[in-house]
Parts: structure tokens; sequence; C-alpha cells
């Protein structure tokens, strides 16, 4: 069976007709009528042949996608819906399998959508041509190189907030396999009067808006220039911020884009120094000054921003200074110089912004092609894009020579138009070897001819007037064009002799009119010699040439006096002239195809189409004939091969299949539908059709026939669907009544079987269950038997034994378990015993609850027993140490701070050896008894409480105080004298020894002393007491104690004092009564 191929066509789902040659009745208002209907649904494309009319939908639509690219890729043109990538596609695939070199011609107003549909077929062309690293990055630089040229070329205006101010057209160059090889750009006229000066509600270029919101505040204070827009006198202001348009974040893409096309980081910094400079140049003012000769004179205002500029560009400020107040005018080896007054002044410094930016602009162009420039020498292919300024009519005669100059060339370029299809259309009836019929059209060559004839066209006469000695003004130059051109049916003008238009007051004096294919334009005459002559004077072309700035150096070569030339430099028109016509020539080499934008409204918005606007585009785009020409004879061709595939169902012989040549078969098809012979033609490849209605007859019938064939197709589609679900609906049946037997069966099997199983248990158990009772009768019968037996033979075995068993026997057997026990204890308590060490406290636990009080007191033995043992090791001095201690332990523990921290001392007494040290000699004589304590002590002062050193010693009988460095006895007090001793509870070494009243030592009061062994002191006072008077030494531990200082009796208290002196206690005499001890 052969494939369905589904073909889609150009006549599928039309909204209205897709190509205007289809278009029944053709009329003005039909034309618009479908223009607006596929406007409204969206269908901003449509074709008259292969032209495209595009028309600005003013918003983003959804049919630029990737997948759109691929729809429309290798596709034939009349195959699908009306786009621009279906042009594209056609003029990428003529270039790369035919060999020929296209052209893209866009045309239309400005902001119809010229620019951006030349990026749209750039990037469709890149999107299908070749892949690869190196070819990529060729596309990348073209497609780039359209944001550099954008923010410096173009501005928003009152019809297009992104208008370009410049002709562009770009060729793009191909090898042999279509692979992108490079391009180059030409420009053309920029608007540059736009740097100095902007039309109400227009900005000047972007890139000026871009740095000063996009640069860091480093690269604009580098550039000397501030954010504030508002600073510059050539920055229009009531529209400097664009809706929509964010300037800061388009620097980035222009500076990204730049660094992409190759520009060198100094290269990119000395543009923006320049156009920094341009910026600053509008900030110069100058003010009038008169000299004494009468001469008027002008002074720049304030030098700072002059000086700031030469800064940026290297210029030395006296050069530029001066060049803005002269002129030097040289002719024929004399040199004039002559004064500026300050309109001239300004006119210099913007004659020499514009010429600054516009030759930057050029210069950025030769840059770019620098680098997209191909790298090989082999042959190319070229595709050319021209995206040139549209058709411009201001109203109230503000057109001025810009206009002038861009609607020259639109009027050239509709020429070209006019030429080409009717030569592509005639030629292709030759081809097919149809009969050409001439058919009429208005040719515009005769307005061509008006501007740009060699000796009466209107750029020839303004450069006459230029180059013509003596006076030479825009009157001059107007009253010559009303001479020449006077007679002329396309020139207006009210000046001119016995003009035809003395008497329109719409037309002033001061203008002229020309009939442009488009309309007819007014353009106001003043300006238009100064344009022309383009003046820069040469002092400024001269200072800027002396910059130390290599790109400005290069922007002026003729500044360079060895190079001066005393000719004049070609006129800006005569320049436009000659370039118009170089792109003319090289458009005609190549294939055009044609992309016509249309403005649908003067709001920039969408969904809006005013019908008024569209007509007049309508009308001066020539589309209307246009159409004419492409159906002059034959409104619709298409090859024999897919009309064949499209009408073959029409006729029985070409359906399904045709076997033969196409051509045949059309002729077979057309014979049997019975098309009147006049109505159709055979060409060589293609079916010419003379009227649209033969096609939507075509096309009806194939409409119907497609019906009848879907109702065909409907039917054997049914009746093979309800074959097929009867049968197997059928077999399903069977399958499942047999499922469902077999389901049945089982069931019944299975009930049969389990009521056999249930009988035969019942006819077992009962079996069982009798010989199970016969079974127990005879075991019980066994048990009885053998039960008789035994108590039988143990009432016999009793009767024998009982002789044998005593009565007491379980008294014995508990005291033998409690011996068993008692010794288990005392051997475990053996091997457990804790250390002889006293103060061990360990004790084995108690194993049985009856032990329990044995167990304590066997502690308590034990702990004597070791306490004795420990005891028995003393030696007789140790023993009498520990007595010492025991005492003092008896007279101190819990009474006195001090005592713990004299537990761990020895008791040494003689701390001081008296007999050994020779100083002490004579005290050592003196006391001839034992010496029990010798030891420095602190007596008190009772007058102060300030201490003294005294050595003090205990003997058997008698307590002596010394002197400690001569060993002089100061007092001698028996034992018996001392009454008491008397010291505080607290942490110190005071202590007081009272005497007993009335005895000799008592004269002088009692002793106040302290001491750092009190402890060991008091206890041995009180032993050796004991010992030698058989009477208790009286201790008193009291905070506060009397004292007895001669007659009077001082009160001695202990308070808890600072801790400033550290730990030693401090003594004080408070008042006569009061002596107070202040211990930490
Ligand atoms: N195909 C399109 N789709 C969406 N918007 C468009 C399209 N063509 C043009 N525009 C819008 O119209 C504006 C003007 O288009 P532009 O190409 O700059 O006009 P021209 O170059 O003819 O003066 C663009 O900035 C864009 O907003
Ligand atoms: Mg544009």
């Amino acid at each position: 069976m052969a494939k369905m191929e589904v073909k889609t066509s150009l006549l599928d789902d039309m909204i209205g007709v897709g190509d205007m040659v289809l278009l029944e009745p053709l009329n003005e208002d039909s034309f618009i009528n479908n223009l607006k209907k596929r406007f409204d649904h969206d269908e901003v494309y449509t074709y008259i042949g292969s032209v495209v009319i595009s028309i600005n939908p003013y918003r983003s639509l959804p049919i630029y996608t990737p997948e759109k690219v691929e729809e429309y890729r290798n596709r034939n043109f009349y195959e699908l819906s009306p786009h621009i990538f279906a042009l594209s596609d056609e003029a990428y695939r003529s270039l790369r399998d035919q060999d020929k070199d296209q052209c893209i011609l866009i045309t239309g107003e400005s902001g119809a959508g010229k620019t951006e549909a030349s990026k749209l077929v750039m990037s469709y062309v890149a999107a299908v041509c070749g892949k690869g690293a190196e070819v990529n990055q060729v596309k990348e630089q073209l497609l780039q190189s359209n944001p550099v040229l954008e923010a410096f070329g173009n501005a928003k205006t009152v019809r297009n907030d992104n208008s370009s101010r410049f002709g562009k057209y770009m060729d793009i160059e191909f090898d042999f396999k279509g692979d992108p090889l490079g391009g180059v750009i030409s420009n053309y006229l920029l608007e540059k009067s736009r740097v100095v000066k902007q039309p109400r509600g227009e900005r000047n270029f972007h890139i000026f808006y871009q740095i000063l919101s996009g640069a860091s505040e480093e690269f604009l204070c580098k550039l000397k220039l501030e954010r504030d827009f508002s600073r510059y006198n050539y920055l229009g202001l009531d529209s400097a911020r664009v809706n929509g348009v964010d300037d800061a974040s388009n620097f980035r893409t222009v500076r990204n884009a730049m660094q992409i096309v190759g520009f060198m980081d100094h290269e990119t910094q000395s543009v923006f120094e320049v156009v920094a400079a341009v910026l600053k140049l509008g900030n110069i003012e100058f003010k009038p000054e008169s000299r004494a000769n009468g001469l008027d004179e002008s002074k720049i205002k304030d030098k700072n921003e002059l000086k700031e500029i030469c800064q940026l560009t290297g210029i030395d400020q006296s050069v530029l200074e001066r060049a803005f107040s002269f002129r030097t005018v040289e002719a024929k080896q004399e040199k004039v110089s002559t004064t500026l007054n300050v309109a001239q002044a300004y006119y210099a410094r913007d004659a020499l912004a514009k010429n600054l930016y516009s030759r930057l602009f050029s210069w950025l162009v030769t840059r770019i092609n620098e680098s997209i420039k191909a790298q090989t020498k082999v042959r190319k292919k070229v595709m050319g894009v021209l995206d040139i300024y549209g058709f411009e009519i201001f109203e109230n005669a503000d057109n001025s020579f810009e206009q002038f100059i861009i609607n020259y060339c639109n009027e050239k370029l509709q020429q070209i138009f006019i030429e080409l299809t009717l030569k592509e259309e005639q030629e292709e009836y030759i081809r097919e070897g149809i009969e050409w019929t001439h058919i009429e059209y208005f040719n515009n060559a005769i307005i061509c001819d008006l501007i740009e004839n060699n000796q009466t066209g209107i750029l020839a006469m303004l450069d006459e007037e230029c180059l013509r000695p003596g006076t030479v003004t825009d009157e001059t130059f107007l009253e010559k064009l009303n001479q020449v051109c006077a007679t002329h049916q396309h020139f207006e003008s009210r000046m001119s002799k016995c003009s035809r238009f003395l008497n329109d007051t719409s037309l002033p004096h001061s203008c002229f009119r020309i009939q442009h294919y488009a309309g007819k334009v007014m353009y106001q005459v003043e300006g238009f010699v100064d344009k022309n002559n383009d003046l820069l004077y040469r002092d400024l072309s001269q200072a800027m040439w002396k910059a130390n700035h290599s790109l400005i150096k290069a922007l002026f070569p003729e500044g360079n006096p060895a190079k001066i030339n005393l000719k004049r430099p070609p006129t800006a028109g005569s320049q436009f002239k000659a370039s118009v016509a170089t792109l003319m020539k090289n458009l005609l080499t190549k294939n055009p195809n044609y992309i016509r934008c249309i403005k649908p409204n003067d709001k920039k918005a969408a969904h809006i189409f005013n019908e008024a606007l569209v007509c007049h585009q309508i009308r001066y785009l020539g589309l209307l004939e246009n159409v004419r020409v492409r159906r002059a004879g034959y409104a619709f061709r298409q090859p024999y091969e897919p009309c064949l595939e499209r009408y073959k169902m029409l006729c029985k012989q070409t359906w399904p299949h045709w076997r033969g040549p196409a051509r045949a078969g059309v002729e077979v098809l057309f014979n049997e539908l019975g098309i009147p012979e006049e109505e159709f033609s055979f060409g060589r490849s293609k079916i010419f059709i003379r009227n649209p209605r033969t096609l939507f007859k075509l096309e009806d019938l194939r409409k119907q026939r497609l019906e009848d064939l879907a109702t065909l197709i409907a039917k054997i589609y049914r009746g093979w669907k309800c074959r097929t679900r009867f049968l197997l609906m059928k077999k399903c049946q069977v399958v499942i009544a047999s499922w469902f037997r077999r389901y049945s069966q089982q069931k019944k099997y299975q009930k049969i079987k389990s009521s056999a199983i249930t009988v035969q248990s019942y006819i077992r158990g009962w079996k069982s269950r009798k010989l199970l009772r016969e079974l127990k009768h005879l075991k019980r019968c066994n048990e009885a038997a053998t039960v008789i037996a035994a108590y039988w033979h143990g009432t016999q075995v009793r009767r024998e034994y009982r002789k044998f068993f005593r009565a007491n026997a379980g008294r014995k057997i508990y005291e033998f378990t409690l011996q068993r026990l008692m010794q288990k204890y005392f051997l475990e308590m053996k091997n457990k015993m804790p250390s002889l060490s006293p103060i061990d406290k360990n004790w084995p636990a108690r194993p049985y609850l009856f032990l329990d009080s044995t167990h304590k007191e066997l502690k308590r033995i034990f702990h004597l027993w070791r306490c004795k043992k420990y005891r028995d090791q003393f030696t007789d001095q140790q023993k009498l140490i520990y007595e010492e201690k025991l005492e003092a332990s008896e007279l101190f523990k819990d009474k006195k701070a001090l005592y713990p921290a004299s537990v761990g001392q020895p008791f040494q007494g003689a701390y001081l050896e008296i007999s050994e040290n020779p100083k002490y000699k004579k005290l050592k004589d003196a006391v001839d008894e034992k010496i029990i304590i010798a030891e420095v002590v602190n007596k008190i002062n009772r007058a102060n409480g300030k201490a003294a050193s005294r050595i003090f010693l205990l003997t058997k009988n008698n307590v002596l105080l010394a002197d400690q460095k001569s060993g002089t006895i100061k007092s001698e007090v028996p034992l018996g004298d001392v009454t008491k001793v008397s010291m505080s509870s607290q942490n110190d070494g005071f202590f007081a020894v009272h005497l007993k009243e009335g005895s000799e030592a008592a004269s002088k009061g009692d002793f106040l002393l302290s001491s750092d062994h009190l402890i060991e002191m008091a206890t041995k006072l009180y032993r050796t007491t004991l010992s030698q008077t058989k009477q208790k030494l009286n201790i008193e531990i009291s905070d506060e104690f009397l004292v007895q200082f001669k007659q009077d009796k001082v009160c001695v208290k202990f308070i808890q004092g600072s801790q400033k002196n550290g730990n030693i206690p401090t003594c004080k005499r408070k008042n006569n009564r009061l002596l107070e001890v202040a211990v930490p």
C-alpha cells in the first residue's frame, strides 16, 4: 500500500487569502479588508506572489520559536502559511543549492518593522545554516554587530522607540556548503544633526543614555561624566527615559557585544572617550566680547568643561580654545584669520560634535567589518540584507535635507523594485514559454531623474549653488530650483514664475514640494546649503588631528598639515548619491526578495488597525500594482507535481495514483473537469491559471471531493470496526462459556467429595471411640491390681522396720546444721579479715540474719584488739607525745579554731637550741633545770598593741621571758603563780598568762603574748603545772577577756577583721579599756 502523504498548503485553513494574487475582486477595499482580517487573527504576513507584506504587530507573537524555524526549514514557499521564515528559507536555499546571490530588500516607513525583520531573517539563516565551533563564532559575531550599531545609530523618535538613524546594508558571505564565512556592512548617512538637537519628544542616540545609566561610578569618573542627564545640553530632557527600555542593561549588552565582535579593551575605552567628549562639547558656552576695532568676538564662559575635554582627548587646551575663536581661510599661499562671533562659535562647536560622532560611527562600521570579514579567498556566495530608513514625511513642512536624502533613497528602491519584479515576471513567462501581455503601472523613474539628474537634478543644482562664488543662501538655491524645475510634473513651488501654485496657500514661500511616488512631501529649504556643505572649519580638524589620542587623530586625517588639500571635500549630497548608485548596482546583480513593512497605526500600539494609514502605505508602496503585475495574464501558477498532488482526487484516472508524467496528469485532470481552455495555459514546468475564480472553483471541488472521500473512508472504517468488534465478542463469548462450565463442574465435584469425607470420618470416629473405651477399661484393671499390691508390700515393710527409728532425730539434725553454718561463717571470716590499720573502716557483710549481734560484737572486739596491737608498737617517747596530743585534744578540740591545724604538727618543745647557741650561754647558765619549751613569742605592748619578740622558756618550775637578742631574762614566774591562761576561740595565736594577785611577778601585770605554737604551749603549760603543783591550770576560751595591766584591767576583744594584712591578726589599742584584735 502506498504511503499516505499529508501535504499542507498555503490554501489550507486560510484566513482571508494568504496570497493577494488570489484576491477576488481585486480593489483597494478588498485588499485592505483582507489585510485587516488577517491582522485581527494575528496573521501579520501576507504574500503577493513571492513578496512578503509584514504588518508590525507591536507585540511579541509566538511565531518565531525554534519549532517554527524547524517547521519552515526546507519547505516549499507556498507550502505553509505566509511567514518571513518562508522567504528567508527560499532565499537561503536558492543561494545554497542554485548558487544565486540573494538580496533581501526591506522597505517601509519608520517604525514599520524593517530592522526587526532584518534581524529575523539573519537569525533564521543563522539557525538553519551549518554548525560547528568556527561557524558558530562567525554567526555570533555577525549577530552581535547589531546591538553595537543599534546603540550608536538608533534613537527614540516619535514614530519608533528604536528607530535606525542610518541606513544599513549587510552582505553575509557563505561558502559552497552554505556555511557563513563572514560579512561586510555598509552604512548610509547617519542623521548626525540629532547629536546636537532633537525634535520634541525624541531622544539623542541611545549610547549617550546607556553610558550615563549603565557605566560604573568608576568608569564615569574616568570619562569625567556625571550620571545626571540634565547636566548635558545635548540630551533633550522631555523624554530621556523610554518605557520598557532599560538603558543600563542595554549598556552591558553593548559592551558584551563589542567584546564578542572583537573590540580590544583599549579600543572600547577610546570609543567611549570620544562619546564622552561629544557629550561634554555641548556644555561649552560662549559669551560675546567686543573689541576695540569693532569686531565681534566670543569667549568661552567656563573653561572647566573645555579643560576636561582636553584631558580626555589629549588635545592641547590652548589649541582647541583658539580653534573655537578663530577661523583661518587659506587660499593660494595666503592665510587670513578672522575672529568668530558667538553664533559662529556655537556653529563651530556643533559642527565639531556632529563630525566627531558621525566619523566615530563610520569608524565603528569599518572596525566591525575588519572583525567579521571572511578569512578565506575562496569564491563566496552572498546574501545581502538591506535595512534602510523608511520614507519619512513630517507635518508642517518640517522636512529638511535629511528627509530629502532619505526619500530619494526610497525612491530609488521603489525603482529597483518595479524593475526587478517586472523583469522577474517577464523572465518567468519566457522561461515557461507563455505569451507576455503588457500591463500599465506607475514608473517612478521620472522622480528619480528630478532628483539625481546630473545637469538639472535637484542635487546637482544644490552642489552647483554650494560651489558658486559670491553669497550663497538657501533662498538663492530655491530661486535656482524655481527656474530650472518649474515645469517638472512632480515639482511644486509657489515662487516659480507663472507657477500653477501661485494661489496655493498651503505651500509656504520658503518651501518646495515634490510629488514622491509615496505622496507629496513639502521640504523646508532652510539649512540645505549648510548641510550639503557639511563644513568643519579647518582649524578644528587640525586641532583634532593634533590630539594625543590615536582614535581621534585617525578620525580627522585631513587635519594633517602635510596632506593639506585646498580642494573642497565632496558635498554630502553627492557622496550620498554616489553610495546609493553603488548600492543599486550591487543589488541589481542579485536575486531580490522583498519584505514590505506596513505600520498599522501611529500609536505603536498592538491590535489597532488604522485603515486610512494602511491605505496610504499600500498606495505609495504600489502594492496593488504589484498584484496586478503579478496577475497580468495569469493570477496563479504552480509546478505540475504539487498541482497534481493536490487535485488528483477530482478525476477517476488520476485517483488514487497517476502513473506517467505530471504534466499529462494535469492535462487529463483539467479536461475531465471541463475547465474552459482560455482559463489556463501549460508552461514548461508550471500550470498557469488565469483567474483566481478558477483556482477557487478547483479548491471548492477539492473540498467537496475530500468530504465525499472522507465519508467513504468513514463508512468503510465503521463497517470494519463493527465487524471486528462482533468477531471479537463472539470469540469472547466462547471463552467465557467454557470457563464458566468448567467452574461449575468443579464446584459440584468438590461438594460430593467433601460429603464423602464427612461420612467417612463419622464412621471412623465411632469405631475408634469404641476401641478406646475397651482399652481404657483394660488399663484401669491393671492399675488397680498394682496399687493393691503396693499397699500390701508397704504394710509388710513398715511392720518389719519400725523398731529401727528414734524419736529425737530432728533436734540432732537441727543442731548439727547450726554448727555447720557457724563453722562455715568463721572459716569465711578468717579469709575476709580487714587490714590491721585502726582507721580502716571495712568489715565484711553479714551472711545470716541470726548472726547479726555476733557479727557486730565481733567487729567491736576486732577493732579494740587491733588498736591495742597498734599501741603496743609505740616507744616510750612516742607514748609521751601521744599523751600530750591527747591532752591537747581534750583541752581544745571543738573549742578553739586553731586546734585542727595543730593536730598534724609534732610537739617539739625546744624550738630554740639554747644550749647550742653561744649567744644564749648566759641564759643557759641562768636556767639549770630541764627546758620544756624554748620558743620565740611576741609580747604585746599593753600601751599601744605593738608586738616585741621575746624568748619564752618553760622549765619544770618556772615560766621565763628573755630578750631575744641578748638572752637577758626579763621576767621569771614560778608556775605556782600562774592562775589562768585565756585565749580566743578563733584562729589566732594570742593568749594571756594571768598571774596570781599579790605575787612578785604580778606587779608588772599579766602577759599578753602571741605564738605560732599556742596549742603546744598551752598543753605543755597545763601538764607541767599539773605535775608540779597537782593543780589543774584554768584555761579560759572566750572572745572577750580581761587582762590586768598594772592597776587597770583592760578588755581584750577579738573581732572578725578584714583580710587586708593577709592572714596575720592585728592588734590595736582602742581606748584605755579596750584592746581590739582583728582576726581574719
Ligand atoms: N515582527 C515583530 N514582532 C513584534 N514586534 C515588532 C515586530 N516588528 C517590529 N516590532 C516592533 O516595532 C518596533 C519598530 O520596529 P523597527 O524594526 O525598529 O522599525 P523600523 O526599522 O522599520 O523603523 C520595534 O521596536 C518592535 O517593538
Ligand atoms: Mg529601523
